[in-house]
């Protein structure tokens, strides 16, 4: 375009006969028939991005044509150029609609495909560009399963597919993706369980898969370096493996985990009941880690919050249990009481009564009253005994 508008105005500078302005002319026509060959941007790019912006619908998009064009000098919207290969499209959140076409491939050196919450319907496209890096297409309605051709992609960084309609198995397409950090196949409905594949995403250290309907086991992901870790709402079992624990930010809430340490918790359950009257509150508010580890310190954590739970629900419930048994025996005693004391009316045999009862147990006047409940089954006996006679 510089170029022919340059040669115009070098035209109008030095006004020329007529043989030579036919000429010029001549000239100027066949260069506009011949467009392809002097678009900057490589030809292949814009062939690919002609059958992109085809594919979506061919929305409103300052620049953007179905066929030619020059992307890399008319500075079409959301294009991003390396001289003259195009690296990046980046169109969020435009209301984009169509399907994703089949001439991603086609594109030489795309690095960033960015089409993030727009309308985009159709599935993803088994031929895609090898050079991408991040491919980010998530909050679209992109159906159908994940292409196997994933496994070309050997440069990415960064994937989200999150909030998409995909369904059907995890395809085993990981082998090759060592460089991927970030991974997010959140929300869609995606089954099966995880391929082996994963264990070899050695850079991994995001991984959202929550709100699919995934199943199996985790273990594929615990020599993985994550740091961020959310699998909720899935169809995971257990147990979990230990190593996911040390992740700085796990969330797992919503899976229908089963640990093999279920059983053990339930023999463990009565062991506590002995060791009650000491100490009854204290020991799971202080210390509530010691007491897994006496039952098995190599246990996953889940493991000793599941005893650690077992038994703390145990201590309140015989707590309260006991509690009760108390105020009820209480009660029974003052209607006791009360009925001797109307029957024995004047009487001051009664203060007298109570005296001694004060005098066999001067440190309980000191403590607060809910420990007095707590301290006893023998006072219980006494009260009893008392009420009795
Ligand atoms: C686009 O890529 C396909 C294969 O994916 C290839 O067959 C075709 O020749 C390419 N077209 C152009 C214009 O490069
Ligand atoms: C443009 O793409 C071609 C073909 O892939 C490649 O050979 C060339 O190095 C690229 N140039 C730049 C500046 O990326
Ligand atoms: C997942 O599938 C179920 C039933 O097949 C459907 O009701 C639900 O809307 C789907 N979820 C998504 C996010 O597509
Ligand atoms: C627990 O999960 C395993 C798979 O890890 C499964 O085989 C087993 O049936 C499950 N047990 C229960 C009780 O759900
Ligand atoms: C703890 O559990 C592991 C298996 O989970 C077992 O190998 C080990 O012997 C157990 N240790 C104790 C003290 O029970």
């Amino acid at each position: 375009m510089d170029a022919r508008a340059a040669m115009r105005r070098s035209v109008r500078v030095a006004p020329p006969p007529l043989a030579s302005r036919a000429a010029v002319l001549l000239l100027l026509l066949l260069l506009s028939a011949l467009p392809l060959s002097l678009t900057y941007t490589y030809e292949q790019d814009v062939f690919a991005i002609n059958g992109l912006y085809t594919a979506l619908g061919s929305p409103s998009l300052p620049g953007w044509v179905t066929n030619g064009g020059d992307p890399c000098v008319e500075n079409w919207q959301g294009v991003g150029c390396a001289a003259s290969n195009i690296t990046a499209i980046t169109l969020s959140g435009i209301s984009l609609g169509g399907q994703l076409g089949n001439t991603l491939a086609n594109f030489t050196s795309i690095i960033t495909l960015e089409l993030s919450n727009n309308n985009i319907g159709g599935t993803i496209p088994d031929n895609l560009p090898v050079t991408l890096q991040r491919f980010f297409l998530s909050g679209n309605q992109l159906s159908g399963s994940l292409p196997s051709t994933l496994s070309t992609l050997t440069l990415l960084t960064d994937m989200s597919l999150s909030s998409n309609r995909l369904s059907g198995d995890i395809p085993d397409v990981f082998s090759a993706l060592t460089g991927l950090i970030n991974l997010d196949f959140s929300s869609n409905n995606l089954t099966g369980p995880l391929p082996p594949s994963m264990g070899n995403l050695k850079a991994l250290t995001t991984l959202h898969i929550q709100d699919n309907q995934i199943s199996g086991t985790l273990n594929v992901l615990q020599d993985l370096p994550l740091k961020d870790l959310n699998i909720q709402n899935n169809l995971f079992s257990g147990p979990v493996p230990t190593k996911l624990f040390n992740v700085p930010n796990f969330q797992r809430d919503g899976n229908p985990f089963n640990t093999s340490i279920a059983p053990s918790p339930l023999p463990a359950a009565p062991a506590p009941s002995p060791s009650l009257s000491p100490s009854t509150g204290h020991v799971p508010s202080k210390e509530p880690t010691k007491s897994p580890d006496v039952t098995n310190g190599s246990s996953p954590a889940s493991g000793k919050h599941t005893i650690w739970t077992v038994k703390f629900v145990g201590y309140i419930l015989v707590g309260v249990v006991s509690a009760v048994v108390i105020v009820l025996m209480v009660m029974f005693c003052v209607s006791k009481h009360k009925e001797r004391k109307s029957k024995k009316d004047v009487h001051p045999k009664s203060k007298i009564g109570r005296e001694p009862q004060r005098l066999g147990e001067p440190k309980i006047k000191e403590v607060p009253e809910i420990k007095e409940h707590l301290v006893k089954p023998t006072n219980t006996v006494g009260n009893s005994f008392k009420c009795g006679f």
